[in-house]
């Protein structure tokens, strides 16, 4: 199994218009057409004449690979009208910086440029316009900006967040325009259908932590990637989502609302304590299970005659079998999905885990094969029988495994 980056292709057949007005955010404009052409996407430029001021059509051109538009009279369009053809051809169009300006104009449906006249003049139910405000603290925070913002949003634009911390004026707040690496992820969360909106998912991931003393302790291999990519997927597919962690140094998706834990019974804790506001709860966590009966409250210090110390371990709360015995989820209020990282006989273990576990849906992969890795293969245990998500980037298999959880919820 090759491994790919996570990033690898999302936005693969995806033709993307990026429009840029006036600010200094234009300059982050630029990595940003650089990540959507990595994700596979075609991007296709256009540029108001103040964010000429800030960078050039030439950057925009290299980075996209395609001539820029920076004016409706561009003669190259055989009809002569870039403003129709451009946002025809788009699937989105994202505006990245956004300025006040440019937000005020597209509030009133004014169309004094080419960017403007094609957001416009897009069809509003088959070509999204997605806007990446940027611009100083006093400006964002101004009732005009905010009316208009929301106004916006009325008239079926997605205005994305903005960042919040130095602006280039010196001054610090609300305002910055999105990270690139942040935008993407709200262009790629766009297209992802909302199979699980109005859903509440509770999603654990990564190792468990069983200290023996201060400084030890039992752990494993688990990376928290696949239910990091669970996390991440359920929330572009609309749910809200609450992600317990174990001890890893993974960043947190974007709009997932992270708890870390170290130990199993704090896992389990943040897990009960949360079980009744969820509808769906996945565990793809590796729990320990055992821990030291005993943690030492001081470093175990060697002993003389080197014998090594006698460690004593009781059995960590089964957090899965607990909640899918919850009268929530017997009653069909909770759906359940376990994982189970096996080395062989994956399809038999699998479904002897679902049936021991209580849930209706048991997720089998090959542990040694994807611990760490970036790409995994999933066999999907559930009453009917098994089904098999081939090998693939654990990011793409989770927007799968999301569609098979919403499917089955429905069903
Ligand atoms: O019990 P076992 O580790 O074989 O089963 C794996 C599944 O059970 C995973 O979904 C894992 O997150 C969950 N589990 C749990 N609490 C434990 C042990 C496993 O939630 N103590």
């Amino acid at each position: 199994m090759s491994d790919t980056t996570d990033a690898a292709l999302e936005l693969a057949g995806k033709h993307v218009l990026l429009g840029l007005s006036g600010g200094i955010a234009c300059y982050k404009a630029a990595e940003l057409c650089r990540l959507l052409v990595k994700a596979g996407a075609t991007v296709q430029v256009v540029m108001t004449e103040a964010a000429e001021r800030f960078i050039t059509p030439v950057t925009m051109q290299a980075l996209s690979n395609r001539a820029v538009y920076t004016s409706q009279w561009d003669a190259r369009e055989p009809n002569n009208m870039p403003h129709i053809n451009l946002g025809r051809e788009a699937d989105a169009i994202l505006v990245a910086p956004a300025s006040a300006d440019l937000m005020a104009q597209l509030a009133q449906g004014r169309a004094s440029d080419l960017l403007t006249l094609l957001c416009l003049a897009r069809p509003l139910a088959t070509t999204p316009l997605l806007l990446a405000p940027a611009m100083n603290r006093e400006m964002w925070a101004h009732p005009a900006t905010q009316r208009n913002a929301a106004q916006l949003v009325a008239d079926g634009a997605f205005v994305l967040p903005v960042g919040q911390g130095d602006q280039a004026c010196g001054e610090t707040g609300d305002g910055r325009m999105l990270e690139p690496e942040e935008l993407l992820q709200e262009l790629v969360a766009h297209f992802q259908p909302k199979v699980l909106r109005g859903q509440h998912v509770l999603v654990t991931a990564g190792p468990t932590f069983e200290a023996m003393d201060p400084v030890r302790g039992v752990t494993n291999h688990s990376s928290g990637k696949m239910g990091f990519a669970v996390a991440r997927a359920a929330r572009e597919a609309g749910a809200d989502v609450t992600l317990v962690a174990g001890p890893v140094h993974l960043p947190t998706p974007r709009g997932v609302h992270r708890v870390n834990v170290q130990s199993a019974e704090q896992m389990h804790e943040a897990v009960m304590g949360r079980l009744h506001e969820a509808s769906v709860f996945v565990a793809t966590a590796a729990v320990a299970d055992w821990r030291p009966a005993a943690a030492a409250g001081q470093k175990i210090k060697k002993a003389a005659n080197g014998a090594p110390p006698a460690v004593a371990f009781v059995e960590n709360p089964d957090i899965l079998a607990e909640a899918a015995a919850t009268e929530r989820a017997r009653n069909g209020q909770l759906f359940c999905v376990g994982f189970a990282a096996e080395s062989h006989d994956l399809a038999e273990h699998a479904k002897a885990k679902r049936a021991r576990k209580g849930v209706p849906l048991l997720v089998g992969n090959i542990g040694p094969a994807t611990f760490g890795r970036d790409d995994n293969a999933l066999l999907l245990v559930d009453e009917h029988g098994t089904e098999a998500l081939p090998p693939g980037p654990k990011t793409v298999l989770a927007r799968q495994l999301v569609v098979e959880i919403a499917r089955r919820m429905k069903g």
